[in-house]
């Protein structure tokens, strides 16, 4: 595709997504390096939606995820399985939607601007948790479920590009 985002002249976050994915899907489809495609992945969802931080973080031993490709402020490098909302929806193979950090036990603050979040994880062919693509705004109450369905498919994209 070009190397340029069509956005469409709307705020309703479902039709920005149903405008985004086709657009990853094809931005994808035309290279085979993943951390060139994740990479362009954090830089579509910034242009797209302008959140306080997007980013992966990758399983880099049993037990701690080690930070990836993301847009945003600097952030910590390494979260260990269990901990924070990373760690969490690592632990449980779950998206985690957090309204209010302040309101997660152990949530591991890497900006002081970020009052919610939410955490997908990437489960890879065999099930396995191979990172999570993490999400943070500087505004409360930020996700809903519409983010949870359309990140969740944009890790099965990732999914389908992790085993080339
Ligand atoms: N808040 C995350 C840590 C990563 S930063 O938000 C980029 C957590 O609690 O896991």
């Amino acid at each position: 595709m070009s190397e340029s985002l069509i956005l469409p002249q709307t705020t309703d976050r479902k039709e920005l997504y149903e405008s985004l994915l086709p657009q990853i899907k094809s931005l994808v489809e035309g290279e085979k390096n993943f951390i060139a495609n994740v990479s362009n992945i954090t830089a579509a969802l910034k242009e797209t939606f302008g959140f306080l931080w997007i980013g992966f973080y990758f399983t880099d031993t049993a037990d701690e995820l080690v930070l990836g490709p993301f847009q945003g402020p600097i952030a910590c490098t390494r979260i260990r399985k269990g901990k924070g909302v990373c760690g969490t929806s690592w632990l449980k193979k779950q998206t985690i939607i957090v309204p209010d950090v302040e309101e997660f036990p152990g949530h591991i603050a890497c900006s002081s601007l970020s009052r919610s979040e939410i955490v997908i994880p990437l489960i890879d062919a065999e099930g396995n948790v191979s990172g999570v693509l993490d999400i943070d705004s500087a505004n409360l109450h930020e996700f809903s479920e519409i983010d949870a369905h359309y990140l969740e498919q944009i890790a099965l994209i990732i999914r389908e590009i992790q085993g080339e």
